[in-house]
């Protein structure tokens, strides 16, 4: 297929799909949907892309599958530990001064990210205090979130992860084990929140004290990094903070204006008043 034909065809697929389930992927990293989208003309038993239109359309759970193949869900409990460790010592503090606080996780994956977030404000004295969103696009991914349940076998890189980011506790604390796994104690999950929010289609959401939108953004497009970096600005209170992933940067996008860099390393990010 010639590359003309290839990226028409590409176009007509995307378009197709933003008509029939308002999923956006025009603007996602090109290398990567291509090897998505080879993989399900391979198992399509086709070599055109737009012969996934009527299959996609058609059929939810084929295209349920592409969606998940899109969205990458590697995470872990305190992921890149000392970045919950500047969280702690920089961020904590911060959040003390405020009676009520809410904190969005924009791409939680199965939202490990988010039980790490309660337990750490727990320690400090602030999750009766907290509301936590956790979103994602990827449904299946939310489904684990919203259980609770990982397992058993992750719990010592968890517990190394947690210790190394300053935790003094053991895991177990907040967890029950049993049949190989373990599962979150209802008083963290109680403060959190999953839904499901599409970075690229979906609006601001509400005015958050604290954004975490961390290894999300690298999936996308300079064009649609800028748009979403100006969704994550918006749906911050004025002098909110706003945290990125450690590959993640602002400096090339529109939006790098209205940001102040509060952790250069940690790619932690205060909105100017
Ligand atoms: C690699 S995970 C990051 C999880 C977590 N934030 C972390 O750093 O460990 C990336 C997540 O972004 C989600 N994602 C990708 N595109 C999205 C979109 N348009 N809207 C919402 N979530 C999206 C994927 O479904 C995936 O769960």
């Amino acid at each position: 297929m010639t590359d003309d034909f290839q990226d028409l065809e590409l176009q007509l697929l995307m378009d197709a799909v933003k008509a029939r389930y308002g999923y956006e992927f025009a603007h996602y990293a090109r290398a990567s949907m291509m090897r998505r989208i080879r993989k399900h003309m391979e198992a399509a038993k086709t070599d055109r892309i737009s012969d996934l239109i009527p299959l996609f359309i058609h059929n939810k759970a084929a295209f349920a599958h592409f969606v998940k193949d899109m969205s990458v869900t590697v995470t872990e409990m305190f992921r890149d530990p000392d970045f919950f460790q500047a969280l702690r010592k920089s961020i904590v503090p911060l959040l003390k001064t405020f009676p009520f606080i809410k904190i969005w996780h924009a791409g939680c994956a199965t939202g490990q990210e988010a039980y790490s977030m309660a337990i750490m404000l727990d320690e400090e004295n602030l999750l009766e205090r907290c509301q936590i969103y956790a979103t994602d696009f990827n449904e299946n991914s939310l489904k684990i979130a919203r259980s609770g349940i990982y397992p058993d076998a992750d719990l010592a890189l968890y517990q190394e992860n947690y210790s190394k980011s300053g935790g003094c506790k053991s895991l177990d604390q907040y967890c029950s084990r049993g049949y190989d796994s373990i599962k979150f104690n209802g008083r963290l999950t109680e403060h959190i929140t999953f839904a499901n929010h599409n970075l690229v289609s979906d609006g601001v959401f509400g005015e958050m004290n604290l954004i975490l939108c961390r290894n999300v953004l690298i999936y996308f497009n300079n064009e649609l990094q800028d748009r979403v970096l100006k969704l994550l600005i918006d749906s911050l209170r004025s002098r909110g903070i706003l945290c990125l992933g450690r590959r993640e940067n602002i400096r090339f996008s529109e939006a790098a204006g209205l940001l102040e860099t509060v952790d250069r390393h940690q790619r932690i990010f205060r909105k100017k008043a």
